[in-house]
């Protein structure tokens, strides 16, 4: 926002408190308002402002910095070298100013690059002393980070040792440090946004948030099951980088049992760079895990000293970013939507806007208190953000473009579709239609029990549904089980080929396993994994539905809550009919047996500490498919203590029982005889 009637000290003024604003809730909050890109802009202006206004630059300035304040919570640790940012290109021709610049500073023209994924996730350092991990640190404000170890140590692509054989290689020191990026890859994201949708919270913004806010959770076990992965890119010691070359770096990290990604290439010049980043642009939309553009760094660390740093980046490397996949548009309207549990979640109607290759033209805006927070009236501009398989949602309002007819939206009290009141229960943010007659539930329920992950009945769509519930042909789940050619046929755009498959898509679903029927009733807050877990313990459907809340709450993740939401469901009579008629429909009633094999038997394990691979589920899992048990506790009767890292008093009272203690690969050992 450069204006002729500010002097430059004001100008540069008010850029700075504008960014130290945004990098305090971008790092000290986690709650960024502007993108990246926006950022970027504002230091690149205030870079120029400084440039032609030396005297102007002081040292508390954004551009002679790292990043922000770290939070509190976690023991602040001070980096043993900075850990600097990266300055960005935005296009081919930023790119190729950049190697020409980085040519005639090292003062050679045929030098190579090491092209590597910008993960979109936070940086970490790890240290390592004689072979073993002994902190993690985030990258906090660059110099001091928080120590978050223990979470750390939960993200299985962090090796929590490290073999001497595999470190003996001519370069690794004794002790050294390895730092990387941690992301939280998309089906983990999806699978985390889904809970925190089933218990009525508002979803994370994105995988990064998400992958920063986990790293900061106070609890390691649910750090575990985030399932957070870790990608190393440099190797430090007292001197700096161990290494003579970046991609050797990133071999011996790989050779070493890091997670290198493999999606590195060493390459020579501006034009391979950029067949590199065209490369990575189509991978983009296939990754597992969200990328935001490609790092070059040069490759020799002799060049690299050469080239040195600026105030907040080395001159070495530069980010490569993708272009944005966000834009700005007006909300035209808002809608609402209600969902299967009758949940009811407001849709920005928006004018349709391109976001990086599909049109945009609604929105999600959560719930009441979303709308709240952001401020948002009929007719504002928006600024809509879309990542990976992630629905578009609206990230900030323009407040200083607001229209002057724009108003403000009143959340209705009835549903849009069957007009009865909407209930807020106390504490939660959503408004619910609790008419479980509710066509709009029906139609949703119906879709979710035909999708993918449910009872996976391809052709039961959108189109179908709506037909079926409107003519009334279908009033329930259970009745589609009833559904005939001839009804089928009498439907618009079906024909006798499409009506037979689909009647054998639904002939099909009746043999979908037990946890796939618990999950398509749609209790409050059970999803996949829940759903599994009740029918690995409890068997079978009559059990979950006879089972005392004390009972469901011995079952693995489930506590109070979902325990009482289990009961509810079960109290409702119209919900005992749905069970009885899908049971009389023929669906899987009983689970299958997990137990493959009985080898085990009778064997008792307990496990203890952290396991270098596995997770505990993992290994539980591996040994009840062998037949053996697993308990909480240690006694004469049990047959093996498994124990990994940090073990604590049940390795000690194993001991003291003379009971047998396996690691990690004793036990693999014992699996691998059983089988
Ligand atoms: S190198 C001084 N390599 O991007 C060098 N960073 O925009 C700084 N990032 O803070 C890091 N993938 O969190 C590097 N392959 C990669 C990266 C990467 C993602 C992140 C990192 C850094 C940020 C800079």
């Amino acid at each position: 926002m450069p204006d002729a009637k500010r002097t430059p000290q004001q100008q540069i003024d008010a850029l700075r408190e504008t960014l130290r604003h945004h990098e305090y809730l971008y790092y000290g909050l986690d709650a960024p308002e502007v993108s990246d890109a926006q950022y970027d802009a504002w230091i690149r202006e205030l870079q120029a402002l400084e440039a032609a206004h030396p005297e102007l630059v002081t040292p508390d300035s954004p551009t002679q910095r790292v990043g922000g304040k770290p939070k509190e919570g976690f023991a602040k640790v001070a980096h043993s070298r900075p850990m600097l940012s990266l300055d960005n290109a935005y296009n081919e021709d930023e790119l190729r100013e950049w190697v020409r610049r980085v040519q005639e500073l090292a003062g050679t023209d045929t030098m190579e690059y090491a092209c590597e994924l910008k993960l979109d996730g936070l940086s970490l350092a790890l240290t390592y002393e004689h072979g073993r991990l002994v902190r993690g640190v985030t990258r906090g404000d660059g110099a001091v980070g928080e120590d978050v170890t223990s979470n750390v140590r939960t993200i299985r692509s962090v090796p929590l040792s490290i073999a001497p054989q595999k470190v003996r290689a001519a370069h690794w020191p004794a002790s050294f440090e390895v730092r990387g990026e941690v992301v939280m890859p998309l089906a983990a994201f999806q699978r985390l946004n889904e809970e925190r949708e089933a218990q009525g919270l508002a979803p994370a913004a994105n995988p990064r948030n998400a992958a920063a806010g986990t790293l900061r959770t106070l609890e390691p076990n649910i750090v575990a099951q985030r399932r957070l992965d870790f990608y190393a890119y440099f190797a430090l010691d007292a001197d700096g980088y161990i290494f003579p070359r970046q991609s050797e770096a990133l071999d011996a990290l790989a050779a070493a049992g890091f997670r290198v990604n493999p999606e590195r290439r060493v390459v020579h010049g501006v034009e391979e760079i950029l067949a590199f980043i065209a490369r990575a642009e189509g991978l983009r939309e296939t990754l597992p895990y969200e990328i935001d553009g490609v790092v070059v760094k040069v490759d020799s660390r002799e060049l690299q000293q050469r080239l040195g740093f600026t105030g907040r980046a080395p001159r070495w490397a530069i980010a490569y970013k993708f272009a944005a996949r966000s834009a700005v548009t007006q909300v035209q309207g808002i809608a609402v939507q209600v969902g299967r549990t009758g949940k009811v979640t407001p849709v920005a109607e928006l004018a349709p806007v391109p976001i990086g290759g599909t049109t945009v033209s609604r929105a999600t805006l959560h719930n009441a208190d979303e709308i709240a927070r952001l401020g948002l009236e009929i007719g504002d501009f928006v600024v809509v953000e879309r990542g990976g398989d992630v629905i578009p949602k609206v990230s900030s309002v323009l407040k200083d473009r607001r229209p002057a007819d724009a108003k403000p939206f009143v959340f209705p009290d009835t549903c849009p579709v069957c007009g009865s009141p909407l209930l807020r229960e106390e504490g939660e943010a959503d408004w619910r239609c609790v008419n479980v007659d509710c066509p709009a539930r029906l139609r949703e329920s119906l879709l979710f029990f035909a999708s993918r992950k449910v009872m996976n009945i391809e052709g039961l769509g959108d189109a179908v549904v709506q037909q079926l519930t409107d003519r009334g042909m279908v009033r329930g789940l259970a009745d589609i089980y009833a559904l005939d050619e001839a009804a089928l046929l009498s439907l618009e755009r079906i024909g006798e080929k499409t009506a037979r498959s689909l009647l054998e898509e639904i002939e099909r679903s009746r043999q979908a396993p037990l946890e796939r029927v618990i999950l398509g009733l749609g209790i409050r807050f059970v999803g996949e994994r829940t759903a599994q877990l009740l029918a690995q313990a409890l068997g079978s459907m009559d059990a979950l539905m006879q089972a005392t809340p004390e009972e469901l709450e011995r079952v693995e993740e489930v506590g109070p809550r979902i325990a009482a939401a289990i009961r509810e469901y079960f109290a409702v009579p119209a919900n005992r009919e749905l069970v009885e008629k899908l049971r009389a429909a023929g669906l899987q009633f009983t689970a299958v047996r997990r137990q493959q094999s009985s080898r085990l038997a009778g064997k008792t394990f307990v496990l203890t500490g952290t396991l270098p691979t596995m997770t505990r589920d993992e290994a539980k899992e591996r040994i009840e498919r062998e037949g053996g048990k697993v308990a909480g506790s240690v006694s004469k009767k049990t047959s093996y203590v498994v124990a990994g890292d940090d073990a604590g008093s049940k390795l000690d009272k194993a001991r003291s029982l003379g009971v047998t203690v396996l690691d990690e690969a004793g036990l693999l050992a014992l699996l691998d005889e059983a089988k």
